[in-house]
């Protein structure tokens, strides 16, 4: 299946803008803040590799390949965007390939685990979403995991950037549930520290001082986050959230 041009051309002209950060949430205090609680997430749900093989679906400039080798796991990170496979750094036990994840052409039950970190919800042709799903399926080994952190509030609702397909979380666990896979754990990724940090940081900048002045604020409000995160059930009220899908032997 031939990539979607729009989605490529938007990355493309990312990486030109940004660098490797194009990967990452423009806002940089955000993004630093919330890439620890990803981190806590993928780390409690996956676990280390030892030694097994993951493909990381849309791995632009490299951030979680190079940390799930270091975690162990032996991987493949593939992207559509030639320009951010580019700046990803060489890392042992990391290959990078170019190519968008609907087209890659590896064998069947090629992988031990999928990892996925915001990369689905820019698929924006709903036939390359399920082309995407289908063949990750595939590329899985049976019984293998696929962990997917994306945008799955439990509604959509407002304005979504036309970079973007968003998804209900119950849209997402039929998209895998309904391809044979079952779900096995499930986590939020930012919950009541993430509003205050984000306001200060708002402020802070207003009043001309730098987010590093935000140091133990940010310390704080993370903490709380990571505790929320572990709390049974508050997991539905997060809007961005860590689903796992074995794929169930048939
Ligand atoms: C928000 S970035 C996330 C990158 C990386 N997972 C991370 O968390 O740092 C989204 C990535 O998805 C890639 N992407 C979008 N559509 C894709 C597709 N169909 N196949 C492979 N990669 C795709 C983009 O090029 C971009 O690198």
């Amino acid at each position: 299946m031939t990539p979607p041009t729009a989605d490529r051309d938007y990355w493309e002209d990312r990486a030109r803008r940004h660098g490797p950060r194009a990967a990452g949430y423009s806002d940089t205090a955000m993004d630093a803040y919330e890439d620890r609680l990803r981190q806590s997430a993928i780390e409690r749900l996956l676990g280390p590799g030892r030694g097994r093989s993951l493909l990381d679906a849309g791995s632009g400039s490299g951030r979680w390949s190079v940390r799930m080798a270091d975690n162990g796991w032996l991987v493949t990170g593939a992207d559509i965007s030639e320009s951010l496979i580019a700046l990803a750094p060489p890392a042992p036990n990391v290959t990078y390939l170019h190519g968008a994840i609907e087209a890659l052409d590896l064998p069947a039950a090629t992988f031990d685990a999928v990892l996925s970190v915001t990369v689905l919800q820019h698929i924006t042709d709903d036939r390359h979403f399920d082309a995407a799903l289908d063949n990750l399926a595939r590329m899985l080994r049976p019984n293998g995991l696929i962990a997917v952190l994306e945008y799955a509030p439990l509604r959509v609702i407002g304005h979504v950037p036309a970079y973007m397909r968003a998804r209900s979380r119950g849209e997402w666990i039929s998209a895998f549930t309904s391809r044979g896979f079952k779900k096995r754990s499930e986590t939020g990724i930012r919950f009541l520290g993430h509003g205050p940090y984000m306001l200060a940081v708002h402020l802070a900048r207003l009043l001309g001082h730098p987010d590093a002045q935000l140091i133990t604020l940010r310390a704080v409000c993370r903490a709380l986050d990571l505790t929320l995160a572990r709390v049974p059930g508050l997991t539905l009220v997060a809007d961005v959230r860590l689903i796992t899908f074995e794929k169930v032997q048939r």
